[in-house]
């Protein structure tokens, strides 16, 4: 079957507010775009861009998600902590290092103070890998074989449309062999629930930034030597449809 990425993206006064993914056959096209429209309209913008492709290849079917492991904290700081801990037992990388790498994100990673436009990628001796430290890596190419089922069984355990969204995103990036642990945080300033994940799980730790906060951003820990053009590939191209969740 011929298969589609359909992409909407809104933004307001140059700058991106939000943007979303699906993969659906030729027939859904007109509905998805409906959808994604109703989804991204709710907030205000001078321009929304829709971009539909072909999938250039067959996707990846994967069974199941990250099972979800949620952690509650008093405060931002003693998430962090905990969130330090795992980066530190998976990645081997100093406290230092790791506390640093999340500084910055929260602060603003890109080299103009603002949050960059996708990851920041770094390896297990803290080099930062990516092509250009605006921008990053986007993690594309990845939706819910079916994705209505999906999200009513989430709605059901108390989740939202968003935690659907990020976990099938850090689900591929844990399909990707170089990629160790992602960290991330919305650019929200109200959400604040953010994430870990490892091959084994995806941590959800709230709160894991400090309310008000317009900075976010995400980390992606891979291994030395890590082939960054194949990672650049995997994470933009290589369609995934994941079937169910791990919850
Ligand atoms: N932040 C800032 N700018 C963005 C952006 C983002 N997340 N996504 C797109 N843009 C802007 C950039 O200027 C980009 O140019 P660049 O490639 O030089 O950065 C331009 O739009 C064109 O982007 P495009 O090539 O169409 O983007 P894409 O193929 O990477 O897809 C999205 C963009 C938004 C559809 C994709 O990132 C996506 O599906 N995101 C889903 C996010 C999500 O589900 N998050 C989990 C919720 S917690
Ligand atoms: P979000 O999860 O959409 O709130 O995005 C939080 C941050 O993650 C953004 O500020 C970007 O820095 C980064 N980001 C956004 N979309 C992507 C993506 N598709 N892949 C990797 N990083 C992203």
């Amino acid at each position: 079957m011929k298969l589609f990425s359909v992409k909407l993206r809104a933004s307001k006064d140059g700058k991106h507010i939000s943007g979303a993914e699906r993969i659906t056959p030729y027939e859904k096209i007109n509905t998805v775009i409906n959808q994604l429209y109703h989804r991204l309209s709710r907030k205000e913008f001078d321009s929304i861009n829709i971009k539909i492709d072909i999938l250039k290849e067959q996707p990846l079917l994967v069974e199941k998600t990250l099972p979800v492991v949620n952690l509650t904290f008093k405060n931002h700081i003693e998430a962090n902590k905990t969130a330090v801990q795992i980066i530190q037992k998976q990645t081997g990388l100093s406290e230092e290092k790791i506390k640093q790498l999340i500084d910055l994100i929260h602060s603003g990673a890109s080299p103009d103070g603002e949050n960059m436009r996708g990851a920041i990628i770094v390896d297990q001796k803290g080099n930062r890998l990516e092509r250009d430290r605006f921008r990053g890596v986007r993690t594309t190419h990845v939706d819910y074989l079916e994705r209505d089922k999906i999200i009513q069984k989430l709605i059901k355990k108390g989740f939202t449309e968003r935690t659907a969204d990020a976990l099938a995103l850090t689900t591929k990036n844990m399909l990707c062999p170089d990629i160790i642990v992602e960290y991330c945080i919305s650019d929200e300033p109200d959400y604040l629930t953010g994430y870990i994940s490892t091959k084994e799980a995806y941590y959800r730790l709230t709160p894991l930034k400090e309310k008000g906060n317009k900075k976010g951003g995400r980390i992606y820990f891979v291994k030395n030597g890590a082939d960054i053009d194949e990672i650049y590939r995997f994470l933009e191209e290589k369609p995934v449809l994941i079937k169910d969740v791990g919850i």
